[in-house]
């Protein structure tokens, strides 16, 4: 079984991201930073990402291409500030999902990895 699988499949993903814009929509940092009006784009983006890097349909690559995450954010000022808002949202939005103690674990270890590589302005002093 997948991972996309053990956690619910595609309905677990459409809550996490819902949840997670929920979030980003209020945030005063962050929201700015959406070049869209609309999160509902940027929302199935993330949606459909999350999916297939989970084991889920691979539909991402085929709208998207190969991810590249790290090329697509350097439009973006994402530093350590921003890296944290980012994972403050996505903790709420994970934590809504209640789903088993080993599961949530790897999700979150994944979320946090990730937001790290992310970052790419140099450490604030
Ligand atoms: C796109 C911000 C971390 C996945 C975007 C966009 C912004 C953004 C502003 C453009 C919105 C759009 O698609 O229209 C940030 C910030 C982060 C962060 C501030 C802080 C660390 C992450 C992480 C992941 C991720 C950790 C994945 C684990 C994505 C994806 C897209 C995206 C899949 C759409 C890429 C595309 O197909 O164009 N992000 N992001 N982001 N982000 Fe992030």
């Amino acid at each position: 079984m997948t991972f996309y699988e053990a956690v619910g499949g595609e309905e677990t993903f459409t809550r996490l991201v819902r949840r997670f814009y929920e979030g980003v929509a209020e945030d005063p940092l962050l929201r700015p930073m959406y070049p869209e009006e609309d999160l509902g784009p940027a929302e199935e983006r993330l949606r459909l990402f999350f999916i297939q890097y989970w084991g889920g349909p691979r539909t991402y690559n085929e709208q998207r291409g190969h991810p590249r995450l790290r090329m697509r954010h350097f439009p973006f000022r994402i530093g350590a500030v921003e890296r944290d808002l980012w994972l403050k949202h996505m903790r709420v939005a994970v934590d809504s999902l209640e789903l088993h103690e080993a599961l949530e674990r790897q999700l979150w270890e994944y979320m946090v990895m990730a937001a790290h590589s992310m970052v790419n302005v140099p450490e604030e002093v």
